[in-house]
């Protein structure tokens, strides 16, 4: 399963994992690492490292769930899934980040499709994406994945609608989850060694 999840390029090796609600940290070091254009992208507006601190806290709240896509150690992008309860009791808000040295690798691709799968599982009807009107790589992930687009208050909202969940999709999860586990005690010993080190 690892090496199904993994993706190699010339220049290095990662994999997608779920982060573990004592990881935000992890989550605050990716958004404070993303430049100005990728925040404002991110956000719809213009973000303080301050504020990045203060909305990566909430990282952990209970339901949201964020995916890293983590190259030696570190979260080079991000896929969050915020459940939408004033909106839509069965839909959710996702939002994507990827870093400028990784991107056009697909790797937002591949963690819109873990967000789905997660989607589904949880019995979610709608994904809701916002994102600019000219960001037109983020449109076509969703398109992708057959999401219908739409304008709203000048930005474009993308609504994905996961498939029922079956048989495959749980035992798909159940796979990751314990690679999960597994990776992130992985990664807290390289972080460990890393500090002692220094
Ligand atoms: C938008 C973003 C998430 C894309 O991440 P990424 O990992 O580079 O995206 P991928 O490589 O998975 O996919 C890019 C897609 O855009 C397509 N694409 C690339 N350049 C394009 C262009 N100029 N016009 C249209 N489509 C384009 C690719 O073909 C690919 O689509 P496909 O899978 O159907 O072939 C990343 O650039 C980012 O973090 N931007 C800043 C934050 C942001 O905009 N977030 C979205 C709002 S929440």
């Amino acid at each position: 399963m690892l090496k199904e999840a993994q993706e190699e390029t010339a220049e290095h090796i990662g994999f997608i994992r779920r982060l573990l609600t004592s990881e935000t940290y992890l989550l605050r070091e990716h958004l404070r690492r993303l430049d100005s254009d990728a925040r404002h992208r991110r956000f719809g507006h213009d973000v303080s490292d301050d504020f990045i601190n203060r909305y990566a806290a909430r990282g952990g709240d209970f339901g949201n769930v964020t995916f890293g896509y983590f190259v030696d150690g570190e979260v080079r992008a991000v896929a969050e899934l915020r459940p939408d309860i004033l909106m839509h009791r069965d839909g959710a808000e996702v939002a994507f980040s990827v870093e400028r040295p990784f991107v056009n690798r697909g790797i937002a691709t591949q963690l819109m499709g873990r967000v789905i799968q997660t989607a589904r599982n949880r019995g979610l009807r709608h994904l809701v994406l916002v994102c600019m009107p000219d960001n037109a790589k983020m449109q076509a992930i969703a398109r992708h994945y057959g999401a219908e687009l739409k304008v709203e208050d000048g930005s474009i909202v993308a609504d994905i609608v996961p498939q029922e969940p079956d048989y495959q999709s749980w035992f798909s999860e159940i796979l990751d989850e314990r690679m999960t586990y597994l990776q992130s005690a992985i990664d807290m010993q390289r972080r460990v060694r890393g500090a002692a080190e220094l």
